[in-house]
């Protein structure tokens, strides 16, 4: 089992020297922790997918300092200098075109012409990249389709062994993943709800080309993902015998878990991850959530919501 280290400076140093040959490190960031891996090392990012257990087509989000980093991999057009401008560092992921020159691992960017780049905003996940010194991939650090990791002790539960080591920053600020924009198409794309809320980038670029329904356009997101190993019920009112709740708001009985007693949808989306791996445990047949309002952050929630709702491929609902 691979040791939670305090991110301390001397374990950050540690950490990027691992990194720089070639090994794994789970650290935090503001939104999930990632499983990093240096991004111009083809065999270091196959050990991402493996560890992962993630399928070769699906794309990683590179890790970056800030834009004139992000400039030496994708060519950056205006809307893109924009956004980077307004909302980095921070939750906001920007797909753009692979510059001729850019030193990124095919396997990274899965052979697309395209490079999911971002500059996260946690102390940790900024110290790490600046002394590794190179772009970091880092997909979030769960096994593929499993529940994203907001503490330390889910990366080590989930991916304890393939991990050289995982930093320790505490519990993940945001909770949800970054959104991300794709910014190679005219209007821009949101390919993914996440941190940021939809209505702030519109607000910077004016308009926004929702993802239209059923088109999977980022390759990671498929319909079921983000999931617990037991079923979820939504827009539940109580739990049903053998259920549990997830609550949201004043109106929940006093002893079930609440994702924001106060219907604080930023606490919420901290909370969401956690509670879930709370919930799911043996003898609990099912999960009952109630309704979060599908507004700013409650609508990047309600997408993880009815991802890990999905009904599981190959396998009946009643042996899960
Ligand atoms: O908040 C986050 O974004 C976290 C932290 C660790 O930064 N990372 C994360 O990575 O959520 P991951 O691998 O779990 O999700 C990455 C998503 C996938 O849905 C993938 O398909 C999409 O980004 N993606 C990556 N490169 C892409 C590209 N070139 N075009 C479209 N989608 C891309
Ligand atoms: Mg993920």
């Amino acid at each position: 089992m691979t040791p939670i280290r305090a991110a301390t400076e001397g374990a950050i140093r540690e950490a990027a020297a691992l990194l720089r040959d070639g090994r794994l490190v789970a650290f935090p960031t503001e939104t999930v922790y990632g499983l990093g891996a240096d991004a111009t090392n083809e065999r270091a990012v196959a050990a991402i997918f493996a560890a992962k257990g993630r399928p070769r087509f699906n794309p990683l989000i590179v890790h970056v300092a800030d834009a004139a980093a992000a400039a030496d991999l994708v060519v950056l057009d205006k809307p893109a200098h924009i956004l980077m401008e307004a909302f980095w560092p921070g939750p906001l992921t920007i797909v753009a075109r692979r510059s001729a020159a850019s030193p990124l691992s095919l396997l990274a960017c899965a052979g697309l012409d395209t490079i999911a780049v971002r500059a996260p905003a946690h102390p940790v996940a900024r110290a790490l990249i600046d002394a590794c010194g190179r772009p970091v991939a880092a997909p979030s650090a769960n096994r593929s389709e499993e529940l994203s990791p907001t503490r330390a002790e889910h990366v080590a539960e989930s991916l304890g062994g393939s991990t050289a080591m995982i930093l320790d920053g505490g519990a993940c600020a945001v909770g949800l993943e970054s959104t991300i924009i794709d910014t190679t198409t005219d209007p821009p794309s949101l390919l993914r709800p996440g941190g940021l809320p939809a209505p702030e980038i519109v607000a910077v670029i004016g308009w926004l080309e929702q993802q239209r329904n059923g088109a999977v356009r980022a390759p990671g997101m498929l319909k079921r993902h983000y999931a617990p190993s037991r079923p979820l019920r939504l827009d539940a009112k109580s739990a049903a015998p053998g259920e549990v709740l997830l609550a949201f708001g004043p109106d929940a009985p006093d002893e079930a878990m609440n994702l924001s007693k106060a219907g604080d949808l930023a606490e919420a989306a901290a909370n969401l991850f956690a509670m879930l791996r709370a919930l799911d445990t043996p003898g609990v047949t099912a999960i009952a959530v109630m309704a979060v309002p599908d507004h700013g952050l409650g609508q990047a929630i309600n997408d993880r919501l009815r991802r890990a709702a999905a009904p599981r491929a190959n396998a009946a609902p009643s042996k899960r």
